[in-house]
């Protein structure tokens, strides 16, 4: 490009989006020009903190004014889906939305058909595509350095649809993101447990089945300690993944092999990435097509629960089959009382960020 910067707005300045920002920074292609939210305190405490001066309450008042190149949507699941086809409809060059891309099917492909339309890049911030150890772990699996991959395990928290999204793109991901053929779950809501207002499991377990023959399995609340990574195991080798660091042991070594890490932050990467999407030089490892994957396993797996059977994919179940089992009482609350696990983030007088 020439001397003029991309501009970013960025939807939503809680927790994540000063990630967003530290990715930013570090890209000097482009520049953070706007921000949008409703509650005064983040708001103002993040536009101070980056010294951006073109504040809005009304995210679509920001997407009018500001003719982003880029938009940042960081604002709770609900509002990725919407948030994501109004700034699509004002024709940025990219969209770089959060996790989970949304929380049913209905609403993702909404999302990528208002993307096509518009012609818009949508990238979906499963950052930790561009962390060293995991990265490391699909070259290696790639080489050949475990033989044929046959199981991946995993132990992860607060419902499927948060921290475990991550896991499941991280399957995939390490993988060299194959389509699941099959998924079976199973889900326990006792209480009555959302996180950031989307409705989530006490406990659930899931089984998935690659077109590459390896198996991912991932249990939720069930069995710590729970963390992003997991166990690769192949024909040949094992990889022990965590995000901080990769280990290996095959049958070339007598003992664990620490392997190193490239020292890159993954923000960087993925803002990085998305410049040079844009500009046609790589396609973004987080590329929307992979987000809906990820949140596709976990639709399979609570359609699991709720049909009872081995769910053969593609889900064709659009909305989500644990608000469906919710609403048709599939689902007693033995222990009343709605809660957040999430209430912590809520800001401002109300503690309501609508
Ligand atoms: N990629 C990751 O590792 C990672 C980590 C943390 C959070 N997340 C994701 O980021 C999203 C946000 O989570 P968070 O922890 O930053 O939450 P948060 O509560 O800290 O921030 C959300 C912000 O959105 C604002 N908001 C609410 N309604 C809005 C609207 N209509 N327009 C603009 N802004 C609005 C809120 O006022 C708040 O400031 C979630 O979907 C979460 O899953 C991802």
């Amino acid at each position: 490009m020439s001397n003029t910067k991309y501009r970013v707005g960025i939807i939503g300045c809680g927790s994540i989006a000063n990630a967003h920002a530290r990715g930013y920074q570090g890209v000097d292609e482009v520049e953070m020009v706007a921000i949008a939210d409703p509650v005064d305190v983040s708001l103002n405490d993040f536009g101070d903190r980056y010294d951006i001066e073109k504040r809005y309450h009304d995210a679509r008042e920001m997407l009018d004014n500001e003719n982003l190149d880029i938009v940042s949507v960081a604002t709770w699941h609900k509002l990725h889906s919407p948030m994501t086809i109004a700034a699509c409809a004002r024709k940025p060059k990219a969209v770089l939305c959060e996790k989970p891309m949304a929380t049913d099917l209905n609403e993702c492909d909404e999302m990528l058909i208002s993307a096509r339309r518009n012609d818009v890049k949508v990238a979906i911030a499963h950052q930790r595509r561009f962390n060293s150890a995991w990265t490391d772990a699909r070259n290696l699996i790639a080489d050949g350095a475990i033989g044929q991959p046959t199981q991946i395990v995993c132990r992860g928290g607060q419902g499927l649809l948060n921290d475990c999204s991550h896991l499941f793109d991280m399957m995939r991901y390490v993988l060299s993101d194959p389509n699941a053929e099959w998924v079976i779950g199973n889900v326990e809501r006792k209480t009555e447990r959302y996180e950031r207002e989307t409705p989530i499991e006490d406990r659930s377990a899931g089984i998935i089945g690659f077109e590459n023959g390896c198996i991912g399995m991932l249990l939720q609340e069930i069995a710590g300690p729970n963390y992003q990574g997991g166990i690769i195991y192949g024909s040949d080798g094992i990889i022990d993944l965590t995000e901080g660091r990769a280990r290996l042991l095959n049958n070339k070594s007598t003992d664990w092999e620490e392997r190193p890490s490239d020292g890159k932050d993954q923000q960087v990467a993925q803002a990085s990435e998305l410049v040079e999407w844009i500009e046609g030089k790589t396609e973004h490892r987080g590329d929307a097509e992979n987000g809906r994957a990820a949140v596709e396993i976990i639709m399979a797996i609570y359609e699991s629960a709720r049909m009872h059977e081995v769910v053969q994919m593609p889900v064709r179940t659009l909305c989500s089959p644990l608000e469906l089992m919710i609403d048709n009482d599939d689902l007693p609350v033995e222990r009343p009382g709605r809660y957040d696990i999430r209430a912590f983030l809520l800001r401002g007088e109300s503690m309501r960020p609508e």
